[in-house]
């Protein structure tokens, strides 16, 4: 899990995924024919084949804060890049593009509260100070923090970065004769953009989107399906796509006859890039292969070892198919 701790500890929020992705491309480029960037900044990694023409994807970008304005007293109000929730942030410590560390803190203390209270503190005394180190428009993610025990890993930007490993694995050990792609979107957590342009320029007869998706396994918790622990989910439906029937039925056939772990996921809210890739042009024939985990979207997300290793099970044999 080495790998993934250091994808984990990467700071990439949306639209500033470019050290990610060379790092990644560093890593890639002894297993696939070709790897290139398109102008947005998504990485592919094609390893080509005569058979079916397959993307896959996972994103690089994490959620995160911008810089909005810098406060007299040199505190700085933000804003989110994806999906914060606001009760997850007071105490936390986010680091800018700079490398300053800040504390994200709101008042009053127990105040219910909107992002609009909320400030980060860097220990800046002025704004001429402040500015020594962030200005307006720079982005800053959560600090890094990676946890292995108990059979589970609790890190930040698990999502999507368990999608970017299981995609890296899953190109490292595939056999096989179909035309593949293996897709590092950008931009997912603000609209799935990525995705979009690199569907375009692929144009696949078939693709699945590799992302994490919520369990339903915690104390007091909506009545959802997904566990941790029993095995990659295949998606039949998010908020964003209705997954085409052949390439989840395809799956499930591969999970039985391969005896990979596996539950069916339906998530109510939320989306993939599957969102986007499965109206790209004339349509694609699109899935979903998920990673089910715990506190999505907070700097403590927890995935299960073996959830992961069944995901890339299932991915490859997709692939071999
Ligand atoms: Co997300
Ligand atoms: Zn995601």
């Amino acid at each position: 899990m080495e790998l993934l701790k250091e994808l984990s500890l990467f700071n990439a929020t949306s639209g500033r995924e470019a050290k990610l992705s060379d790092f990644i491309k560093n890593i890639v480029k002894d297993y696939a024919d070709e790897v290139y960037s398109d102008s947005l900044g998504n990485l592919i990694a094609h390893k080509k084949g005569s058979g079916k023409k397959i993307m896959l994807s996972a994103h690089m970008d994490e959620i995160g804060v911008v810089v909005t304005y810098i406060e007299d007293s040199g505190y700085l109000r933000f804003a989110d890049v994806g999906g914060l929730y606001t009760k997850y942030l007071a105490g936390r410590r986010v680091v800018f593009e700079s490398g300053t560390e800040g504390v994200i803190f709101t008042e009053p203390k127990n105040d219910k509260n909107a992002l609009s209270k909320m400030y980060i503190d860097i220990g800046a005394t002025s704004k001429e100070d402040a500015e020594k180190c962030v200005n307006v428009g720079d982005m800053g993610a959560f600090c890094g923090n990676f946890t292995e025990q108990n059979g589970v890993i609790i890190g930040k930007a698990l999502d999507d970065r368990v999608g970017c490993l299981a995609l890296i694995e899953t190109l490292k050990r595939v056999k096989s004769e179909n035309d593949l792609y293996f897709v590092f979107t950008v931009q997912e957590e603000v609209g799935l953009r990525g995705a979009r342009t690199a569907a375009f320029a692929i144009n696949p007869d078939f693709a699945l989107a590799v992302d994490v998706t919520d369990s339903g396994d915690t104390p007091k918790c909506d009545k959802v399906a997904v566990k941790l622990g029993l095995g990659a989910a295949i998606k039949v439906m998010d908020y964003s796509v209705i997954c085409d029937k052949e390439v989840k039925d395809t799956l499930i056939l591969l999970a039985e006859k391969k005896n990979i772990k596996y539950q069916l996921e339906v998530m109510t809210e939320g989306g993939t890039d599957a969102g986007v890739i499965h109206f790209s042009r004339g349509g694609v024939k699109t899935g979903g292969v998920s990673i089910p985990t715990r506190y999505i979207h907070s700097p403590s997300e927890m995935i299960n070892k073996d959830d992961l290793t069944a995901v890339i099970d299932l991915i490859t044999a997709f692939c071999e198919n």
